[in-house]
């Protein structure tokens, strides 16, 4: 399904997100030695910092709520608010990872993230276009759009492309 005006912020970064998970990919792929694993942690913790913190918090204030009503199983959003949780410890684990575990967090934290972006882009974002109503959804995107420029420094790489179902 088109993603709704209303989540393609949201949906730019996690473009983003899954963006850095191929570049992880690739860069360990490739026998990434230590310089290169410095390197991919730099730019996963440039993700987060720029981009993704501020990307869970307004999931969690704004999304999250409005999802818990709309979609089938509400328990569904627990389920995300653990692999937010999750997440969180995949990048505080990276960043004080030592050389001997570069590689290995690089990897967890790939895994963490693509699975819950995917899940997100999939499933719950799916439900929500299905199961809201045309304003509800409208209303949701304001608070989406007034929120994310508070809390994120980057907004999404294709932030100036024109929005998609606009
Ligand atoms: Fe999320
Ligand atoms: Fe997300």
């Amino acid at each position: 399904m088109k993603r709704h005006a209303a989540l393609v912020p949201l949906s730019r970064q996690h473009h983003d997100a899954l963006a850095l998970g191929v570049f992880i990919q690739r860069g360990l792929r490739d026998g990434a030695g230590p310089r290169a694993a410095e390197r991919l942690r730099r730019q996963a913790l440039d993700v987060w910092n720029l981009e993704l913190s501020g990307h869970f918090e307004v999931e969690e204030t704004v999304l999250f709520p409005a999802a818990r009503q709309a979609v089938p199983e509400p328990e569904t959003v627990d389920r995300l608010l653990r692999e937010h949780d999750g997440i969180r410890e995949a990048f505080s684990a990276l960043e004080h990872a030592g050389p001997g575990k570069l590689e290995s967090s690089l990897q967890v934290l790939r895994e963490r993230l693509v699975d819950h972006i995917r899940f997100e882009e999939r499933v719950v974002f799916e439900a929500l276009q299905e199961s809201m109503a045309e304003q509800a959804l409208a209303a949701l995107g304001l608070e989406i759009d007034a929120a994310l420029p508070r809390l994120c420094v980057r907004l999404g790489s294709a932030a100036a492309a024109p929005r998609a179902g606009s």
